[in-house]
């Protein structure tokens, strides 16, 4: 039994959810992303933990990605941000929030999943630096990583387009 559930993200959790954003990343960045995401329609996976009071102590946003590789686009998603309030931390929480996202992904029929992040934390989730290595965007390098549905659904030289929200953080 946990004290915490995962849902979707619905109308209402807005401002929780960015006071959430803001204390787990010290700052602006993560909530203008996730709202600017929102506001554009383009947000199709975003999850929230809720403390059995109600109160979110997590949240996750999966975005669209388009791989293009040779004139082809391949749908993907950009898991970004993830973030769990420090008091509810170590219980699974974020571990729930990625596994249930990444399963909304595959039944959304997208190729796969990249994050830019710890590999030590998003390995666990199958997430694999290799796999991305050959996907150029401007956070290629060690902290890129992909996880493909299908073997060879991303793999190989591709050029990563993630929807125009995230060039601020660029
Ligand atoms: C990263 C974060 C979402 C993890 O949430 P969580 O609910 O504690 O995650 P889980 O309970 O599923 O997993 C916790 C485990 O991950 C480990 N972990 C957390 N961050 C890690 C990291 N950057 N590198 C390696 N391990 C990490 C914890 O030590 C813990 O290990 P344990 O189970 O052996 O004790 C949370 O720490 C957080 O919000 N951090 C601030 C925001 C952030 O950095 N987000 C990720 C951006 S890429």
């Amino acid at each position: 039994m946990t004290d915490w559930t995962i849902r979707d993200e619905r109308p209402g959790d807005e401002v929780a959810v960015a006071a959430l954003l803001r204390d787990a990343f010290g700052g602006p960045g993560e909530a203008a992303l996730v709202a600017a995401l929102r506001d554009a329609g383009a947000a199709p996976v975003s999850l929230v933990a809720a403390a059995d009071d109600g109160t979110i102590v997590g949240h996750v946003l999966f975005s669209p990605l388009a791989v293009e590789r040779g004139g082809v686009e391949i749908a993907a998603a950009a898991l970004a941000p993830l973030a769990v309030d420090a008091a509810w931390r170590r219980r699974g929480i974020g571990a729930a929030l990625c596994e249930t996202g990444i399963g909304r992904c595959r039944d959304l029929g997208l190729a796969g999943v990249t994050v830019l992040g710890d590999p030590a934390y998003y390995r666990r989730f199958g997430f694999d630096p290799a796999l991305a290595a050959p996907l150029l965007c401007p956070w290629s390098g060690p902290h890129l990583m992909a996880l493909e549905f299908a073997p060879g659904a991303l793999g190989g030289a591709g050029r990563l387009r993630y929807h125009t929200a995230f060039e601020d953080l660029a």
